[in-house]
Formats: structure tokens, sequence, C-alpha cells
């Protein structure tokens, strides 16, 4: 499979293309494409331009969860590729909120675009073969925590807010004849999670690569947890870990540290074969 990065936070400094914060991630494999989040706009359309990838074609968009950074660009896509249907998991269109010292602020999905494109979304609550071999997990296994830096990642129902369970998230699996390859938005529900879900799903097949937004943000997240994550990562047996997004500098390094080589930091424009 070939996984292309449409939008990111760091700019790799290719060509003209715009970082922002959020992800977008264009997977080709087999005789399909797919667009994996969306970013926070349709930044991600323009800098597909200008890696001339034609995203007109594509077959189908994903939502990995309801936030804006990752289902921003819905309306975009939509327009874009006027016969693509989108996969979003139940709940991904609930009020999402994050805490900070200024308050609460909404970082959910446009409610009017998600209540005016009804016929376009795909709304699964269990494991979904969207193609051949592109599989849809909703039901992530939890025998690890969940990030830390989730804590001021709330839902509002009614007037309360409550923690966010997450879930309103799915991730992708790649399944190819020389392994499977693990797609995640941010991870929220642990990329651990992810991995140990996936491969109980697909038992004995190698795992090529764990690609995405891990969640393992500088603030919340002690060290000694990713270097954890790292070795849990290598035991598991994953081939690369290619990763960005809300995954920290620090745990970048820490990740690069046990995976070396395999290891990858993305950006706009990163495209790789898998
Ligand atoms: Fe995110
Ligand atoms: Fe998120």
């Amino acid at each position: 499979m070939r996984l292309t990065t449409l939008i990111e936070d760091i700019s790799g400094g290719v060509h003209d293309l715009v970082p922002q914060h959020g992800l977008s991630f264009l997977i080709e494999s087999r005789d399909r494409t797919v667009l994996f989040d969306m970013g926070q706009d349709g930044t991600f359309i323009r800098n597909a331009e200008s890696l001339g990838l034609d995203l007109t074609k594509v077959d189908a968009g994903i939502i990995s969860h309801g936030h804006y950074d990752h289902g921003g660009g819905l309306s975009s896509f939509l327009a874009c590729a006027p016969h693509a249907p989108v996969y979003l998991k139940a709940g991904a269109g609930e009020a999402s909120y994050a805490r900070d010292i200024r308050g609460y602020r909404y970082i959910g999905l446009d409610t009017g675009i998600v209540a005016a494109e009804a016929g376009r979304l795909t709304w699964i609550s269990t494991d979904t073969e969207i193609f051949p071999g592109f599989m849809l997990i909703t039901d992530i296994l939890d025998p690890e925590p969940s990030p830390p830096g989730n804590r001021a990642l709330l839902l509002r129902r009614q007037e309360n807010y409550t923690p966010d369970p997450f879930l309103h998230e799915l991730f992708l699996v790649v399944d190819e004849d020389d392994g499977i390859s693990i797609i995640t938005g941010c991870g929220h529900s642990g990329i651990l999670n992810m991995v140990y879900t996936a491969k109980e799903r697909y038992p004995g097949r190698p795992v090529k690569a764990v690609a995405g937004g891990f969640h393992l943000t500088d603030r919340e997240t002690p060290p000694q947890l990713v270097r954890y994550i790292g070795k849990a990562l290598k035991s598991a047996g994953c081939g690369r870990v290619i990763t960005g997004h809300c995954t920290g500098s620090r745990a970048k390094e820490i990740l690069r540290e046990e995976f070396g080589n395999r290891f990858t930091a993305v950006f706009t424009g990163y495209s790789t074969w898998i």
C-alpha cells in the first residue's frame, strides 16, 4: 500500500503544501483509494493538487472520530468526490469539548453539515469491511488504559460535561498478502489497544506498520509510559512506526530510540510504501 500525508501538523517543506493541526492520509492498496481523515477544512484538497493527486476518484472517505481536526474537511470532501460514501462510527456526531484554563471549547464535527449531508454518511457500529482488505474496526479491546492526554476531552450531554470514553473512534486495518497495516487518527483509545485488537482479528499475520496519531502529548504523558508503549509495540511485532499529529515531540524521540530506522515522524506531504 501507499500512504500519503495530505495534512499533518508539521511542514516538511514539500512543494507549497500547507500544514495544519490535524490529520489526513490518502491510502492506496490493490485497486482502491480511500481518504482516512480530512483535516480541519478543504486544505487537504489543495495539498493533494500540489502533489498531483486526484481526489475526485477516491472510493470512500473515513472519519476516525468526531473531532474537528479529522472531520472538519467533510463538506469539502463530499463536494470533491461526489460519489464516495463517508464512514463514521456511531456517536461521532456527539458534542465533543476540550477543557483548558479558559473554559470549554467545542472540538466536535460541524453538526449542520452532518445533518445536511446525512444521505452521504454511513454510520457503523460493528467491524465493517468497506472493500476487500479495508477493514474498519469499531470494537476496540481495552486491556490498557487510555492515554492520559484524554483527560481534558469531554462530551457534553444536556448541560453536563462527562469524560469522553471515545466510543466514537474507529481505526483502519489494511490487509495485504504480506501482512496488515494499522491506521489510526488520534489513537484516543490507546495505540496498544488498537494493535492488540488488530492482532486478535488477524491472528498470526505480520503487522507491517502502525501509522497515525498516538495521542502521547508531551504535557500529559510521562516518558516512562511512552517507553513502555514503544517496547510493547516492538514485542507485538510492529514492523514500522509512522506517527505524528498528537504524538508529542518527546514521545516521537523515545519511539525513535526504540524503533531506529523503522520509525518515521510524518509531515505534510510525507509519502511511503508499506
Ligand atoms: Fe487529532
Ligand atoms: Fe482527537
